[in-house]
């Protein structure tokens, strides 16, 4: 009678090991607005997510020549670099230097009533460290940024 209940705990642990090594897509919704604003200024990522897929709303009406946002991962230290090298890029590059290896993850740039979205894997960040996201229009990431928390 004593093997029920270690049998049973071992068959609890084989499931929960199981869950743990699945893929595990952890969803982050965020909306930018006319008035160059994102309505977060911080994004936790749980440390048991795999991937990450991030959903951008402009909720606006102005046109994405005019207003238009996207959402940048970097390092912080490599923000003001990237949104530097981006200012020149282009619309039709997003405002993203053409292969920029500092680049973690992007959207593309949208306009009012849009919605875009990208997915990424955990493995490109590092538990802990020190992240940003913001939009690459030019002029728009000293207001549109916050901080990307993983772990
Ligand atoms: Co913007």
């Amino acid at each position: 009678m004593k093997f029920v209940p270690s049998l049973t705990a071992l068959t609890l642990l084989a499931v929960s090991s199981g869950a743990l090594a699945a893929d595990k897509v952890c969803k982050v919704d965020i909306a930018g607005t006319d008035q160059m604003q994102f309505d977060k200024k911080e994004i936790a990522i749980a440390g048991d997510c795999t991937q990450v897929e991030v959903t951008l709303k402009h909720t606006g009406t102005l046109p994405v020549a005019a207003m238009g946002h996207n959402w940048v991962l970097v390092k912080t230290s490599d923000m003001q670099g990237v949104a530097g090298d981006g200012a020149g890029a282009g619309l039709a590059n997003d405002h993203l230097k053409k292969g920029d290896a500092r680049v973690i993850a992007h959207t593309k740039l949208i306009g009012g009533g849009q919605t875009t979205t990208v997915k990424f894997p955990t493995s490109a960040l590092t538990k802990g460290g020190d992240y940003t996201f913001f939009c690459s229009f030019p002029g728009h990431w000293s207001i549109m940024k916050g901080k990307v928390k993983f772990g």
